[in-house]
């Protein structure tokens, strides 16, 4: 039988094949049509509908002109994945791959995040659902500012209610004081459980400040835990 330790480094050392092992995983087109694994028959009823709001919601974001954001974007970047997602994550803002193409988290940042949630058998192809703070790329991928980010929350906080999902993790700091309500560094914010509107929040570090540090893979695998306890309900 083997003890806690044990099974903790032996996930540990799983985790990490995951992050360096070269594994490249296979993008598709999003399914926004499936429902999600959290998907209860009662939210089977309402799927259409909510599908149906979520594109409306989508082409909303994709003409807004609420914040000086629309002045400098491209493309602006509303979310992708399934509707009654297990987890939604929620970033800070495009890059300029997301600008550039549309879709959240498809830069060197977002193939990590694809890794993170892989290691915890998510995949926004199937459980997860992918945005971001502000839905437009702040120039030259500065901080968003508060107008900002409280002209673009409405989008957000509509999203969640048709998502209805298990879990937020929250990707880095400027979206989990945002989530959290508080203003305390991400080092300090990590490893609690909070509330965002009726749904639990677990902040982590922001997977482009993993790949500048390795120090951090340790306490974001130690959330990924966290999350995987609240979504499997112990
Ligand atoms: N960083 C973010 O916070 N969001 C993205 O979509 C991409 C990079
Ligand atoms: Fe609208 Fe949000 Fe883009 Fe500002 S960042 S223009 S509020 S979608």
């Amino acid at each position: 039988m083997k003890n806690t330790a044990q099974q903790f480094w032996e996930l540990l050392y799983l985790f990490e094949d995951y992050l360096t092992g070269g594994y490249e995983q296979q993008r598709e087109v999003p399914l926004l049509s499936l429902p999600g694994d959290a998907c209860c028959d009662e939210k089977k009823a309402c799927f259409s509908e909510a599908a149906d709001e979520m594109k409306i919601l989508e082409k909303e974001i994709l003409t807004c002109r609420k914040c000086g954001l629309c002045g400098t974007r491209h493309l602006a970047v509303p979310g992708e994945g399934v509707l009654c997602p297990s987890v939604v994550v929620i970033g800070e803002g495009p890059g300029a791959e997301e600008d550039r193409t549309g879709r959240p988290f498809v830069g060197a940042a977002g193939k990590y995040l694809d890794k993170w949630l892989s290691a915890i058998d998510g995949d926004r192809n199937t459980n997860c659902y992918i945005c971001n703070l502000v839905k437009c790329r702040p120039p030259g991928n500065r901080d968003p500012e508060e107008d900002e980010i409280e002209a673009c929350l409405t989008y957000l906080v509509r999203q969640l209610d048709l998502l209805k999902p298990k879990v937020i993790l929250a990707a880095g700091r400027i979206a989990s004081q945002r989530l959290t309500g508080l203003d305390s560094g991400i080092g300090i914010l990590r490893g609690k459980v909070y509330d965002f509107k009726g749904i639990p929040v677990v902040p982590t570090y922001h997977p482009s400040a993993v790949l500048r540090n390795q120090d951090l893979r340790r306490p974001v695998w130690e959330d990924l835990k966290q999350l995987q306890i609240l979504l499997s309900g112990r």
